[in-house]
């Protein structure tokens, strides 16, 4: 992790530190982690998904206090088509 020089002292450091962790995955694999789905906190995925896929985990206490809302993955989406997970090249 780095923030640039003249950025640092500012917080933003602390607020790129990972508190909490969404997945969209396997149902029968993530709970045992303590995963539990995501609308708990009214976070709702992008994609249109069963609700028991989409989950979320704090890795502190109340790690997603004050936490809703969707979920963006700009870096899973293919410029030529929106909102689609892209599946290689
Ligand atoms: C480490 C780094 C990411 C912190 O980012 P930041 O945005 O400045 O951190 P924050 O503003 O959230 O700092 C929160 C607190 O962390 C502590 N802190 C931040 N930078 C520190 C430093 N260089 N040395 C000691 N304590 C530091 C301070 O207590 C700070 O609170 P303060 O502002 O009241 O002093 C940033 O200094 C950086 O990019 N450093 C160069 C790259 C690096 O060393 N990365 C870590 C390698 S794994």
């Amino acid at each position: 992790m780095a923030v640039i020089p003249e950025f640092q002292r500012k917080g933003i450091g602390g607020q790129l530190l990972y508190r909490s962790v969404i997945v969209l995955g396997h149902v029968d694999y993530y709970p045992g982690f303590g995963f539990v789905p995501a609308e708990k906190w009214s976070i709702r995925s992008p994609y249109e998904v069963p609700a028991n896929v989409f989950m979320a985990l704090e890795l502190v206490p109340d790690g997603l206090e004050n936490v809703s809302g969707l979920v963006k993955y700009p870096e899973f989406r293919r410029p030529d088509r929106p909102g689609h997970l892209s599946t290689g090249p």
